[in-house]
């Protein structure tokens, strides 16, 4: 069908590179930000994950009591910073054999994330001082540093991953790397799922990333107002 001289028209002025100024960039990032919200409700309501925690510490508490403390895992943590989660973690899991992987630049959020500039969290460069290890740090961007890190490191062993990176683009990107290494049984906990000020962060990683991979989820807990979610991979 040949469209209209209006069609065209209308066509034209939405599709091309004039609309976004009648939609300025802060209107966009706020309709895009409510609108993630809104999304993230409605992924809720389908999901079945409670929010039973009031900290995040009883979360972690939850997902590690799921899990067999007789089998060595891996606990892969993207966000490390000072060190206050991987030091709950190495604290919680027991097993000698257990491997703790922290990656991190150490020199705070490579971009902004909202109105939270870039250079936030910053570790000053230092890896934590943790006394385990079992520990191993994987310094740089996730963007360098995990691809060569999957081509040697061992796989069969049931996984945590901890996505703390706030981003979109680093979440989505640690998910979409670890996608072929990901088991029915591993677990995904997110730190900044229900984020109200980044609402289209984490969350929306996950959503495209399920989107694009088409992975299903069993729901294992979540904080108040779902700010940390855990789940576990189904498929
Ligand atoms: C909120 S902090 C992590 C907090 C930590 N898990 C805790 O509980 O204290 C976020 C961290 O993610 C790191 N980060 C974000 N994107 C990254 C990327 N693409 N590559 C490496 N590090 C990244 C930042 O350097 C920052 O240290």
């Amino acid at each position: 069908m040949v469209p209209s001289p209006l069609r065209r028209r209308v066509r034209a002025a939405l599709v091309g590179p004039g609309w976004h100024r009648a939609v300025p960039a802060p209107l966009r990032r706020a309709l895009g930000a409510g609108l993630s919200l809104a999304d993230t409700s409605a992924w809720l309501a389908e999901s079945g994950v409670v929010a039973s925690h009031e900290r995040r510490e009883d979360l972690y508490a939850a997902v590690r009591d799921g899990l067999a403390d007789d089998e060595p895992l891996d606990y892969l943590e993207f966000g490390v910073s000072t060190g206050a989660s991987l030091r709950w973690w190495s604290a919680a899991l027991h097993h000698p054999a257990t491997r703790l992987v922290g990656f991190d630049t150490f020199e705070g959020l490579p971009e902004d994330w909202g109105k939270v500039g870039a250079g936030a969290f910053t570790a000053g460069g230092r890896v934590p001082d943790i006394d385990d290890d079992r520990i191993d740090y994987v310094v740089g961007l996730f963007q360098d540093t995990l691809g060569p890190w999957l081509e040697t490191a061992p796989v069969g062993r049931r996984t945590i991953v901890h996505l703390d990176a706030d981003l979109y683009s680093s979440t989505l990107f640690v998910l979409a790397s670890l996608a072929p290494r990901l088991r029915p049984g591993d677990v995904l906990v997110f730190d900044e799922f229900g984020s109200v000020r980044n609402a289209d962060h984490e969350f929306r990683a996950f959503r495209d990333f399920t989107t694009a991979f088409g992975w299903s989820y069993e729901p294992l807990g979540a904080t108040t107002a779902y700010k940390q979610v855990a789940l576990r991979v189904a498929r």
